[in-house]
């Protein structure tokens, strides 16, 4: 008999990746530029030149193609280590920095290290749908803290009910896949002071998993580096939305020396990305991003694309949090159950993806990740979706 849980994860696709199939169904059908598809995270801006020229030029190395140590390339780790220090004014090394396939397997393998059987994880919603599946084949339970549906920030009256002894961690994702928010300032700091007091009354390490795709994706806010926060943070990153990288899988794990027993901590995910199958992350796109850590894709394009998108929705009368980074707006639905109003929208060709997943009930997901003109020529389709409701 083979584990009937993965078959089930294997079989049932992502609602996302089902609306996304269906989507180039119907582009065959009447046309790319005829469908407004705003499902999938997948940046439209491409790489920068210095990230192509890169890997041409590294593809010359005699190591081009070998394994890299596990940990990663050294070169790659130091560099990183140096932009976060002069960003961020904090001391990291090479030794803090574990390289990995993307924020996926970095999330996966902070989970192993951290979790025994049963304990729990909690996030807030609305968050990103993998993170179940990351806790639960880590043996962990995800806790969902309801949403703060004013502002999309961390419910706190909520999450100080559901945090209990069984918390091992915490996981936060700012900005954020769906909403577009980032978390303030003072929003990371009453989330520290709150995992400090727990801490002290449970007698036990909580640590704060910051999952960061998106770091560098924010118009004019600051987004907090939650390491200087609070002492027990670990770092998932990716490069695969800030050098729009998601196909080449490279991101890292970060344990800053604060964390309680760091090197230990360090090390456990070392062993969990091992058991999980990890041998090294790709070299060549290693080496290559080692030349480029100071970079990102030209990110002013979502910027352009929130402005739009949200000024003509919000235009049209649809209701959202305007979001301060990503690429995604979180909008209410324009009847209760999501899923009736994603397949309304579907009539006009228009894609979006029903929020029941992401934790909250009642709206839906637009990534726009997509050309201008895509938002442009949908705004007409948004409008008659409106009138039906009218
Ligand atoms: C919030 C969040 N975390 C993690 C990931 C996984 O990223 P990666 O492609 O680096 O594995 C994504 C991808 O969309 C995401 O939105």
């Amino acid at each position: 008999m083979i584990n009937e849980k993965m078959v089930k994860l294997g079989t049932k696709r992502s609602i996302i990746r089902e609306i996304f199939e269906y989507g180039k169904r119907r582009k065959a059908e009447i046309g790319e530029e005829n469908v407004f598809d705003f499902t999938l995270g997948n940046p439209s801006i491409p790489a920068p030149k210095e990230i192509n020229d890169a890997i041409i030029k590294n593809l010359s190395r005699k190591d081009a193609h070998g394994y890299t140590s596990a940990v990663g390339d050294n070169k790659l780790r130091e560099n990183i280590a140096s932009n976060l220090n002069k960003r961020f004014g904090t001391n990291f090394t090479f030794s803090n920095l574990f390289i990995t396939y993307g924020a996926a397997s970095a999330l996966c393998s902070t989970l192993r290290a951290l979790l025994n059987e049963g304990e729990e994880v909690i996030t807030f919603a609305p968050f990103f749908t993998e993170y179940t599946v990351f806790t639960e084949a880590q043996g962990g339970k995800l806790v969902v803290v309801p949403a703060n549906l004013e502002t999309f920030q961390i419910n706190f009256m909520e999450f100080k009910k559901l945090i209990n002894k069984n918390t091992k961690a915490v996981i936060i994702n700012s900005p954020n896949n769906p909403s577009g928010v980032v978390y303030s300032e003072d929003t990371i700091k009453e989330l520290a002071n709150v995992l400090r007091d727990k801490q002290l009354e449970y007698n036990h390490e909580i640590y704060l998993i910051t999952d960061e795709p998106y770091r560098e994706i924010a118009y004019g806010v600051k987004v907090p580096f939650v390491t200087k926060y609070y002492d027990n943070t670990i770092v998932c990153y990716s490069y695969s939305k800030s050098l729009s990288l998601p196909g080449e899988r490279i991101g890292y794990v970060l344990v800053p020396d604060e964390v309680k027993d760091s090197k230990n901590v360090y090390a456990a995910v070392a062993g969990a990305a091992r058991a999980l199958g990890h041998v090294c992350a790709p070299s060549l796109l290693q080496f290559a991003i080692a030349e480029c850590t100071d970079l990102t894709s030209d990110l002013k394009a979502y910027e352009e694309n929130r402005n739009l998108i949200y000024n003509g929705l919000t235009d049209l009368g649809y209701e959202c949090v305007k979001p301060d980074g990503a690429f995604y707006l979180f909008v209410k639905a324009l009847e209760p159950d999501a899923y009736e109003f994603y397949k309304r929208a579907m009539k006009y060709d228009i894609l979006v993806v029903p929020s029941d997943d992401f934790g909250v009930t009642g709206y839906v997901r637009i990534a726009y990740c997509v050309s201008k003109e895509t938002i442009i020529n949908s705004l007409p389709k948004f409008k008659l979706l409106m009138d039906e409701y009218k």
